[in-house]
């Protein structure tokens, strides 16, 4: 018997660590509790009350049932648990109580999502985000301006985001914007925030959305005025000319093969919609939807066979590009500033 507690307080403190160890990881800035937009943040408090509450009702039934079981176990001598004549209306109370309770939250609940299904400004900069198996596409239709992957938008600013999906249901979710939306066939959602301090956030789809939904990553860039206005003049221009002939050569080699017919590069004959927009890819700082950093040695791998990276990735692999040929296209590719 001593030994099957022991072995039991062992395993506790086994959970205990494992849980505290996984709990160390948290602070990896994608932390929900540091929510960096007004209307975001009235989820989180909501949250944090419900949390708090929550955790104030289980200590207080702990503690009533560990005083039960202290007072009233089973030994010579302790005292027979008499009826108790009030027991209805302590019943009545706590129900009464809870009851009130859950009232006080949906009101707040209701608060909240008022707050955050408010419509956008009407000087807000308008975004539409599509989903595809398996990246973002981000488009601003004001700006004539469409990229993927990397999501910039000037911090201080009112944001309206729209949701659409090429494929199967996908969801954005950046945990310190607050709140998450979903991108679904048939129809469009939206959403309207304003970030309030630049930086670069993260997030991922959160709806299961095929093989690699895990390697669906969000990574938004929230810039300063004066960035996001030198990065949209810059994404306004057609794609840089070649800078050397083994980039010229490449660009030959984009536009010989079936690159262009999932790709655009604006400026050139290329102008397909079903892969990214690689007008310009040398901006980004990773390839695959964030699954390696954007590098001539990662770029060579990834067009000589993507699904060696990324398994089941829809950008089919091309063993038939001879190494000068694959050398001449990253070179160019790279030099899409
Ligand atoms: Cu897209 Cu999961």
């Amino acid at each position: 018997m001593r030994g099957s507690t022991r072995q039991r307080g062992l395993w506790l403190g086994a959970v205990i660590t494992a849980t505290l160890v996984l709990l160390a990881g948290c602070t990896s800035g994608v932390d929900s509790f540091d929510v960096v937009t007004s209307r975001g943040r009235s989820v989180s408090d909501l949250f944090l009350w419900t949390i708090i509450i929550a955790a104030i009702i289980f200590v207080g039934i702990a503690i009533a049932v560990a005083y039960i079981l202290i007072r009233y176990h089973d030994r010579p001598g302790a005292p027979a648990p008499r009826p108790n004549r009030h027991v209805h209306r302590f019943q009545i109370a706590w129900i009464s109580a809870m009851v009130v309770l859950f009232a006080i939250f949906a009101g707040f609940m209701f608060h909240s999502m008022n707050i955050i299904g408010a419509p956008a400004a009407p000087s807000a900069l308008r975004v539409t985000v599509i989903g595809h198996q398996w990246w973002w596409e981000y488009q601003y239709p004001d700006l004539h301006v469409t990229t993927a992957n990397e999501l910039h938008v000037p911090a201080g600013r009112p944001l309206q985001l729209t949701f659409q999906t090429s494929d199967v249901i996908h969801s954005f979710w950046v945990p310190q914007f607050g709140w998450k939306m979903d991108a679904l066939p048939q129809r469009s959602n939206e959403m309207a925030f304003t970030i309030d301090k630049p930086g670069y956030y993260q997030g991922t789809c959160t709806e299961f959305c095929g093989a690699q939904h895990a390697w669906m990553r969000l990574r938004v860039y929230a810039d300063t005025p004066d960035q996001f206005d030198a990065w949209v003049k810059q994404h306004q221009q057609p794609a840089a000319p070649p800078q050397s002939e083994l980039a010229r050569s490449g660009e030959q080699v984009f536009l010989a093969n079936t690159c262009i017919s999932c790709h655009t590069v604006a400026g050139t004959s290329a102008n397909a919609n079903i892969g990214p927009n690689l007008t310009h890819f040398a901006s980004r700082e990773t390839i695959g939807t964030g699954i390696v950093t954007n590098n001539p040695t990662n770029l060579t791998q990834w067009i000589r066979d993507a699904g060696s990276i990324k398994p089941h990735v829809l950008m089919p692999g091309f063993p038939t590009l001879s190494d000068d040929q694959l050398k001449a296209l990253v070179a160019w590719l790279e030099g899409l500033k």
